[in-house]
């Protein structure tokens, strides 16, 4: 389904953005603009902006940004398309059956088609478990504990022995190769031709919230090697931003959720009626994870392996649950080995008295902390109640801190106001003041390495876009094909309408980009800084940043003349003069709005 441009406009200007992002992002208000906490990244204060003028937002600690089209996009991981119909529903535009228009589309239809191939491979894998080339898998998966409706609920399928089956069938429902190459579920060697990735596998498909499917983990029925093999990632499968079984789980409206390791521990424990678990996908919980978990949950169990890599796993979470403002416990399993095997051995009820019996993650800190230091030596003591103590500062919350303290003052005997004073010597010597920055905290937006025309280019687009009255004014003084940056040639020739005709807003150039990314580098333009105040200083720097495109743009000709090229060179020549006289006399008669 495609929609036209004037329709996508009709639906944006239908949805105010402000109140569109407040039903999902406490906003308040600051001067022009609206703050909160970024969504899209953990955060204690807040740098997500959105703007009502522009009817658009942008993080500047993460550095994603968009309009409301890309907004649902991001946030609920929606196609253009989908997030047309719903903006649509929302404002009461009626959509038209069918409309067809412009390539800009694509990108969006991209993710549609991506998804349309993991839902037809899931199919596929489905129905190949229940017929009889997939008998042993299903024996598998039974003698695995797994009932009929877990498995149905889960959508667990087989893929079979053949290793071009799933190729050959998409092949013939019309997907070219460039998609399927695209998908993830296929190998494509040029001299071998294509072969499907997973072949004589049980088929564990992992869906996004809304239960669409975007990639699939699939297991060795018995011990061979690899266990699992999992999707890459692609445009539709984000690893850091999904979590298996999350489609459920966030229906299960519990304040906590369980988070274990692997997809057989979420299947055993739904089965047993924990229908609050969730697994990262094969990868170490990321700061994405903590985001996701953090609008379906309060407090986080977590369920790691009893081994060390389950210790280290543990440790290297909590830290992010906590900067994403999440209670989190650790669950001991001891001496079973992971969920699934504690549900088997000892069943639910025995299984909801440890998640019951869960430590207090701080604690649980504390102890792995305790483990390198002999608490029978009397140095050694004292040296780990001064590394407790340290933790305890990095702890920004005051009652939180308060509280761990008492708790581990009556733990390891000591008396609370020793080690009160201890954390507070600490502090005045700086020791604990900046917290080491876990590894899953973002990291600043993206700086790309600028030339000065590049600046320039960047900061005439903010301009015109903040005083759109300009645009018209510089007609015949500067034009898009000056611009020497390909990406902001792109953005000026939107802005001037330089095809269309008709000038487009900022909201709807970002629309024309393809990837996120791109949408991103784009909001964060029209985002862009304050002029000088005064009308002279404005002109004087409006007249600079001209200056300095033009002469960028006349470099890069001049380098790609030809020496025989006299009429060219002549044509340069006579450029360079205007350029010169255009910097001594500036820019007359710019009448500036904003
Ligand atoms: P486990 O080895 O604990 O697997 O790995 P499991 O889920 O308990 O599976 P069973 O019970 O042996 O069948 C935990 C998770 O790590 C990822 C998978 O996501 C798995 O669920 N993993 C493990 C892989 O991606 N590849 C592997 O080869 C192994
Ligand atoms: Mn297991």
């Amino acid at each position: 389904m495609y929609y036209s441009d004037d329709i996508i406009e009709e639906v944006r200007a239908g949805n105010d953005i402000v109140d569109v992002i407040s039903g999902y992002v406490r906003l308040k208000r600051r001067g022009s603009s609206w703050v909160g906490l970024c969504p899209f990244h953990n955060e204690k204060t807040p740098s997500f902006n959105v703007s009502r003028d522009r009817q658009m937002y942008y993080c500047f600690g993460c550095g994603q940004g968009g309009n409301v089209y890309t907004f649902l996009m991001q946030y609920e991981n929606r196609t253009f398309q989908e997030a047309v119909q719903t903006l649509a529903e929302r404002a009461g535009v009626d959509l038209p059956e069918e409309s067809y228009s412009a390539s800009e589309r694509r990108a969006a239809d991209k993710r549609t088609r991506l998804l349309e191939i993991q839902k037809e491979a899931a199919t596929y894998y489905y129905k190949k478990l229940r017929r009889p080339e997939g008998k042993r898998a299903m024996q598998y998966l039974t003698e695995r504990a797994l009932n009929q409706e877990t498995i149905r609920q889960f959508g667990l399928g087989y893929a079979d022995k053949h290793s071009n089956d799933l190729y050959r069938y998409l092949t013939e429902k019309g997907y070219d190769d460039q998609l399927l190459s695209e998908s993830g579920l296929f190998f494509m060697d040029e001299k071998q031709g294509a072969h499907d990735k997973f072949w004589n596998r049980v088929m564990f498909p992992i869906m996004d919230p809304s239960g669409r499917v975007i990639g699939f983990g699939g297991r060795v029925m018995g011990d061979g090697k690899p266990k699992y093999l999992n999707s890459p990632e692609t445009m539709i499968f984000d690893k850091s931003r999904n979590l298996y079984g999350l489609q459920i789980a966030r229906r299960s409206r519990k304040k906590a959720m369980i988070v274990c390791e692997g997809y057989m521990d979420v299947i055993s424990m739904h089965q047993a009626g924990f229908t609050n678990a969730v697994a990262s996908l094969g990868t170490a919980l990321t700061s994405g994870h903590c985001s996701l978990l953090k609008r379906y949950a309060e407090r986080i169990l977590l369920l790691y392996d009893s081994d060390d890599a389950g210790v280290r796993a543990a440790l290297r979470a909590i830290p992010m649950l906590r900067e994403a403002g999440l209670d989190s416990r650790v669950v001991h399993l001891e001496p079973y080995k992971d969920p699934d095997e504690f549900i088997k051995n000892r069943g639910a009820e025995a299984f909801q008295e440890r998640l019951d019996q869960a430590e207090n993650s701080f604690l649980f800190e504390i102890r792995m902390l305790e483990r390198d230091y002999d608490l029978q030596d009397p140095r050694g003591r004292s040296d780990f109640l001064h590394a407790a103590a340290a933790h305890l500062l990095t702890l920004e919350d005051e009652i939180e801190r308060e509280s761990h303290l008492d708790a581990v003052a009556h733990q390891y005997h000591v008396d609370r106001d020793t080690l009160h004073k201890m954390v507070g010597r600490l502090a005045l010597s700086g020791a604990g003041k900046s917290p080491a920055r876990n590894p899953g905290a973002p990291r600043p937006a993206k700086t790309h390495r600028e030339t000065q025309s590049d600046q320039a280019q960047k900061l005439l687009i903010t301009w015109l876009a903040n005083d759109p009255g300009l645009i018209g004014q510089l007609d015949g003084i500067i034009s898009a094909d000056e611009f020497t940056n390909p990406f902001y040639r792109t953005i000026m020739e939107l802005l001037c309408g330089q095809d269309s005709g008709e000038p487009l807003n900022p909201a709807s150039i970002i629309d024309r980009f393809e990837d996120s990314e791109q949408q991103s580098r784009a909001a964060a333009l029209f985002h862009g800084s304050a002029a000088p105040e005064d009308e002279q200083g404005r002109s004087r720097a409006l007249t600079d940043m001209i200056c300095q495109i033009k002469k960028d743009a006349l470099d890069q000709k001049l380098s790609e003349l030809s020496m025989t090229d006299l009429e060219g060179l002549m044509q340069l020549t006579e450029a360079r003069r205007k350029l010169d006289r255009l910097r001594v006399n500036g820019l007359n008669h710019i009448v500036f709005q904003s």
